[in-house]
């Protein structure tokens, strides 16, 4: 099967064949996950955007459907967003049911070439067979005001203001706009200009709800995707928290804040329609880096996203932040397990993973710190001396993967490098680790920080151990599974 190539992940959602960027309409209905995203059916590179589609009972196996939307005499299908429309507000739904509605940017690739700066506008599609099969609306439901990038529409109903409410990634800012039939749209405000990160043009926004965890309290989380002018080089996702009051988002926040540490998250946004009942925001991103994402050594395909993961929002020392776990279905990939014997390391320790395949594992270690100005960790090698590195700085209070040595990188000068965060650990720290062929996800003291990053080693790291520099480091849990295969 072409699942068994290489650097093909074994439990992460890729496409059957060619080029895949940001996932797109994320939506909950009926039982199912839906997940569009950027696709280029004839190449490994980007090109021409459609819409590819797959659907889940779980967000982490997978069928995949035939593309949803080619592109059109408007243009490519870049991003956006689709909700289910229950009330059937667009007028555009079936027999007494609401139809699936999509809104996503065209872009006029001829507008594009000839200099213009209108050609990208928003588009709108409906499907009255559970997104089986899409009707495009005649014409785009939102025109282009004269700015080059005005793209990236993430639309969902506000109860709270009995509103759909779109964020749109407008250059350096995201737009905020009102409708009550999915069809007019009307502008309410603006923010960004003068707050967070502006190394690169905005893209892919969303806004929404999210109580901070053990209160009553809900705030609102605008996540903004920024290209280049991430913390690691390229792209990333920073992320804002305060407040929208139906016509505008809000924040005193100052400082930069970014959704994750590693290299390879981006375009990321949560699922719409998820029922009262569960609340849970569910993310997926982009897991690449427009840096070196057309380059990165795979053929049939290329990218994969992100784990399916749950944001949280947390108040730490009077401090918010947009947390990240793994969603708990995952658990459901776990076949055997061991739990490791070791309860201290120093210098580097070999960990016996007996007969666990290291390339396809969840990993769980809890550290406590020593005394001295320690680092420690894990490293993965191979027999060819590839080796990826996660560890804990105690003297720089910082987190990192080193993915210096971690195998090919000869496809982009900016692939090789050492991946930092600033990081205040308490006296345990935990790495929760997922490892699938050719990516690393560390999730931090349950998701107050994470880290993703790709790479390529020539053969199969083998090899777990765990490192003291400075020292011993108690371990208090350790344990490794490995996880099965959903292709
Ligand atoms: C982000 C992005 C979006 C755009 C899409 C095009 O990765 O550049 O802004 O809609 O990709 O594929």
């Amino acid at each position: 099967s072409y699942y068994s190539e290489q650097y093909r992940p074994q439990y992460h959602f890729t496409p059957d064949s060619m080029w895949m960027n940001d996932p797109n309409g994320m939506v909950f209905h009926e039982g199912e996950y839906h997940l569009f995203y950027q696709y280029y059916p004839d190449s490994n590179i980007w090109g021409p955007m459609h819409w590819g589609h797959a659907v889940s009972e779980d967000m982490v196996n997978w069928e995949h459907l035939p593309i949803a939307l080619y592109p059109d005499d408007n243009g490519y299908i870049f991003s956006g967003s689709a909700v289910v429309d229950k009330k059937n507000t667009s007028g555009l739904g079936q027999d007494g049911k609401g139809p699936m509605v999509a809104i996503f940017t065209y872009h006029d690739p001829v507008g594009a070439a000839n200099g213009e700066n209108d050609y990208q506008t928003q588009g709108l599609a409906f499907s009255n067979n559970n997104g089986r099969t899409w009707e495009k609306y005649p014409e785009p439901v939102l025109k282009n005001p004269g700015i080059a990038d005005f793209r990236d529409p993430k639309v969902s109903w506000v109860e709270e203001f009995s509103k759909w409410i779109m964020a749109l990634a407008v250059q350096d800012h995201i737009e905020f706009y009102a409708s009550t039939d999915l069809i007019n749209w009307e502008k309410t405000g603006e923010f960004g200009q003068e707050k967070g990160a502006h190394g690169g043009v905005w893209e892919c926004p969303d806004l929404f709800p999210v109580k901070i965890e053990g209160t009553n309290e809900t705030k609102w989380v605008l996540l903004v995707s920024i290209n280049p002018g991430g913390p690691q080089g390229g792209s990333a996702t920073q992320y804002f928290i305060g407040d929208f009051d139906g016509k505008t988002f809000s924040t005193t926040q100052n400082e930069e804040k970014w959704l994750d540490h590693g290299s390879d998250n981006y375009a990321g946004v949560i699922w719409n329609g998820i029922p009262q009942s569960d609340g849970r925001c569910l993310f997926i991103g982009w897991m690449s880096n427009w840096l070196y994402a057309q380059k990165v050594p795979t053929q049939r395909w290329r990218s994969a996203m992100t784990l399916p993961r749950q944001l949280k929002l947390r108040k730490i020392n009077g401090n918010y932040i947009l947390a990240s776990a793994p969603v708990k279905e995952l658990e459901t990939l776990r076949l055997k397990n061991r739990v490791l014997l070791v309860s201290e390391v120093s210098g580097y320790t070999l960990i016996p993973t007996a007969n666990i395949s290291v390339m396809q594992s969840e990993m769980l270690f809890n550290f406590k710190q020593n005394k001295e100005g320690n680092e420690f960790g894990i490293q993965l090698s191979n027999k060819n001396g590839e080796k990826i590195k996660i560890g804990y700085s105690q003297n720089n209070s910082e987190l990192y993967i080193d993915r210096t040595e971690a195998g090919t990188a000869n496809f982009s000068d900016e692939f090789e490098a050492v991946h930092r965060t600033k990081y205040i650990a308490k006296q345990n720290l935990q790495f929760h680790v997922f490892i699938d062929k050719a990516s690393i996800e560390v999730f931090v003291d349950n998701g107050n920080a994470v880290l993703t990053d790709i790479f390529f080693p020539g053969v199969s790291y083998n090899k777990v151990e765990l490192f003291s520099t400075k020292g011993s480091t108690k371990v208090t849990n350790a344990a490794i599974w490995q996880l099965s295969s959903v292709w």
